[in-house]
Parts: C-alpha cells; structure tokens; sequence
C-alpha cells in the first residue's frame, strides 16, 4: 500500500507540507509531525495530548469506543479467564505466553528477588507512623538504586531485565512493609511456598503470634485484579515513567516516579477517592444530589470511578472487577456489603442521565476495585498501592520498551509562550 500523506497548507503563507503517516496494527494511524516546527514554523498545541500519541509501542491496545483491552494482542477478557499476574507478566516484558518451562523459570526468579535490603527497615522507620504508604512507597522505591548499583547501566540489556525483576519481586515486600509500619507490626519476611499475592497478603496480614493461611479466595481474587491493573497505553504513569526514563534516569527513580503520578485522584488515586465518596453519600437517597453536584461546573465535586480520557465505553476491566465483586463478596460473607449495594444504585442512576450518557461517562477500572480491597481487608490507604504493585509490570514493560529503541531521545516537549514579551529590569528605586 502507498504511503499515505496528509498535507498541511498554512493559510498564512500560502505554504503547504505533505507529512507521513505512520500506519499501525490496530486504531488510528498517526501524522508524523516530526517536521512541521522545521517547516512550518508552528509547534502543534494539544495539552492533555487528547490527539497526541507520544510513542509506538507493542505492548497494549485499547479501543475507547468498543471498550476493549488487549495485552499484547490477547483481550483482557481471556487473560482474566485462563491466566494468571505472572504469566501476564512475562507476557508483557517478553512478547509471548511463556511454556511450562520459562513460566517455572520466571517465577523462580521473582521469588528469590522478594526480600529487601536490611538497611531498609531503617528507612521505614524514619517515617512517621501516621505517613500515607503511598508516600512510602515513593521513597523507598525511589531509594532502591542506594542498594543496586550492579543493575542501573540502562544500556545493558541484563541490568534492565534484572532490575526489571527486582521492582517486579519487591514491591509487594514494599507494600506490606508500608503497611506494616502504618499500624505499628513487625515486619514480616517473604516466604518462597507462597504465590506472589498468597505472600503479599501473608506479608500483610499474619503476625509472628499465631498461624496465618492465606484464604485461597483472597488470593484468587487479588490475582485477578493485579492483571486487569498491569497496563493501559500511555496513561499519566506510564507517560511519566517514559519520559523520566528518556533522561537516561535510572529504573528505579523511573517507577518511583510513575508511583507519584498514579497517585493523584485523577488517576490511581481514584480508588481510595471512591470509597470515601461512596461513605460521604452514605444512603441512596442521596444520590441525586451528589450527581448535582457531579455535573455541576462551579463545583469541583466529580463522581469518581467515573468517566475516562479514553474509554468511551464500559471499561472492560471494570466490568470483570463488577462480576468479581458479586463472587467474592458472597464467598467472603459480605454480599450485603451496603457500599456496594450504593455503588451499584449509583452506577444504575447515572448511567441513565443525559448528562453522563452526552459525555459517555461510564465507570473506570477505579469504581468496583476498592470495593474487592476491602472485603480483602485492605484498608483505603492501601488501594493506590495495590494498583502500583500491579502497574510495576507495565511501567517496566514500557520503559524498557522505550529504552530499548535504537533511536531513543529525551522526550523534550515545548510550549506556547504567553508570558511578558522582552522588557528591561527596573532598578528598586524606580519601581
Ligand atoms: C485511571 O489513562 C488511563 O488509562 C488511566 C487508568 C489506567 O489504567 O491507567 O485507566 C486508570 O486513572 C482511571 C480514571 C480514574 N479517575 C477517576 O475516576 C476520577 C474521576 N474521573 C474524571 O476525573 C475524568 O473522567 C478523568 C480524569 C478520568 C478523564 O478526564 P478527561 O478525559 O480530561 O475528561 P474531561 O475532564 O475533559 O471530561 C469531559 C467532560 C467534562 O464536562 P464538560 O466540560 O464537557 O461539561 O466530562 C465531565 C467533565 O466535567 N466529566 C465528569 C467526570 N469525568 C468527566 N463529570 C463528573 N464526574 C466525572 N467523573
């Protein structure tokens, strides 16, 4: 097939540019504007990157209008069937489902890269015990490279897969250490018979005390949410983590700084941010009045769980999580839970008001996870963490995706200007 090109005319000048376009797999063909500033002296203007897509990449596929999410190729709906989070995973760092072999291999290797340097415990306690373990996971991940110096050449394809390894293994030991000190318990080692949520939960939740067993549920169920959590394109994180990355900056400062950008209640955050909107409404009778304020545009209440800058559509992983909700609930003795019986009249109303129906605001991956999290036990202040553990996958996927180009550069954007134009300094007497 011909190169397809797109021609440019400036209206101004009269001057016209045939630009390229790049064609891909599936969903939109891009225009290659890496000439338009040369040519036509104008940079192109897209805050939020609503039009922008800011790399290629292999690794995930979304279709906004259709809902759907592939990893790699494989829709999310038969991972979530028929996988399970490592052999996803290896899925999205290497390209293909792994065979019995490799899939025994790597889950060999994430288990014996779980445990954290001793040092660490020090640094947990240098925080307050009142510290939001997102916070924590922030400074301690980021403080990783303190102790690796043997995997942080980023031109070596070793040292990115080992340190990819590393941030896959231990950010559950993370996590439950973060969460350890917020309610002032012991630390708890990892331990190599469990699976990687089995000891996520038993690094959370037993006591040196008493037995601990992991309820198979919880296990099953944590599972399933860190695969529909692993990826999703280049959302705020995964941007984040990219152009940290493009810097040259070393893997661990790069997810450290995706942990902080998931953070927001925009973002990742949204889960914790459900939970607590979803107490603050309390009753259903008090729905109509938060959907006022929902769609109201002095107010900066937004219903959160809700809309997506790309899912114009269910988003499929929320559909999953909305099935599991009913499953796991029922099995761990909460199907009258009455936040969800709330979040479910919530999603019910809304969905049939003109409001969100005009802007096709649907319930995100965020609406139904907190719910699973805290039938788990989890507390609120965990939820955001969750999500990190599960993301680590893609955010090292992708940076080592980006890394890996031959042509890699600093991602560098520029701006438009509307500032003061030149002016001379006043001294302090004239002013
Ligand atoms: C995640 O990018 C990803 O892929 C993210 C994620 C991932 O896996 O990485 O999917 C995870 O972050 C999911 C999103 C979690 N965030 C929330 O649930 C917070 C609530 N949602 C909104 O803040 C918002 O919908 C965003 C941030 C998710 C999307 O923002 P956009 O694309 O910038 O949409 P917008 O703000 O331009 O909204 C378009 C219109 C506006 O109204 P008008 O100006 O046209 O009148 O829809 C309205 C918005 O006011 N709107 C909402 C709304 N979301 C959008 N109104 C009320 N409640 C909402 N939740």
């Amino acid at each position: 097939m011909p190169e397809r090109t797109v021609t440019v005319t400036d209206n101004h000048s009269g001057k016209s540019i045939e630009l390229p376009v790049r064609e891909p797999t599936l969903g939109p063909a891009a225009v290659d504007i890496g000439r338009f500033f040369r040519e036509l002296g104008y940079f192109t203007y897209d805050p939020g990157f609503l039009s922008t897509a800011s790399c290629h990449s292999r690794l995930t596929y979304l279709d906004g209008a259709e809902g759907k999410l592939l990893y790699r190729g494989y829709p999310i709906e038969q991972l979530a069937e028929h996988s399970n989070f490592l052999e996803v995973a290896y899925l999205m760092l290497y390209g293909e489902l792994p065979d019995a072999e490799q899939l025994t291999s790597f889950r060999n290797i994430i288990t014996h890269h779980t445990m954290l340097n001793e040092a660490l415990k020090d640094f947990f306690r240098g925080f307050y015990h009142d510290a939001h373990p997102m916070a924590i996971m922030v400074g301690v991940v980021g403080s990783l490279s303190a102790f690796y110096h043997d995997s942080t050449d980023i031109g070596n394809p070793q040292h990115r897969e080992i340190a990819a390894h590393r941030l896959i293994a231990k950010m559950p030991s993370i996590a439950a250490a973060s969460y350890k000190h917020s309610i002032g318990e012991p630390q708890v080692y990892p331990d190599n018979r469990l699976s990687y949520t089995g000891n996520l939960l038993n690094m959370m939740f037993s006591v040196p005390c008493e037995e601990y067993h992991v309820d198979p549920v919880a296990e099953k169920a944590l599972d399933l949410i860190f695969i529909l959590h692993i990826d999703h394109e280049q959302n705020a994180s995964t941007s984040t983590v990219r152009l940290a990355g493009s810097s040259g900056a070393n893997p661990f400062a790069c997810i450290a700084s995706g942990i902080a950008a998931l953070w927001g209640p925009a973002h990742g955050g949204a889960n914790e941010a459900v939970l607590d909107m979803l107490r603050e409404i309390g009753d259903a009778r008090n729905i109509p009045a938060f959907l006022a304020r929902a769609k109201d545009r002095k107010d900066p209440f937004r219903l959160m769980g809700f809309g997506h800058r790309v899912y114009k559509n269910y988003d499929p992983r929320a559909r999953i999580i909305r099935r599991m909700c009913h499953e796991v609930l029922a099995k761990l003795g909460d199907e009258n839970d009455p936040l969800f019986e709330l979040a479910l009249r919530l999603e019910e109303i809304a969905l049939k008001d003109d409001y969100f129906i005009e802007r096709k605001l649907y319930p995100n991956v965020d609406f139904y996870s907190g719910l699973i999290y805290r039938a788990l036990g989890i507390p609120a202040n965990m939820f955001t963490v969750m999500f990190a553990i599960a993301r680590t996958v893609g955010w090292v996927a992708q940076w080592m995706e980006m890394i890996g180009e031959e042509n890699q550069r600093i991602g560098r954007p520029r701006q438009l200007y509307t500032g003061p134009s030149t002016r001379d300094y006043v001294t302090l007497d004239r002013r």
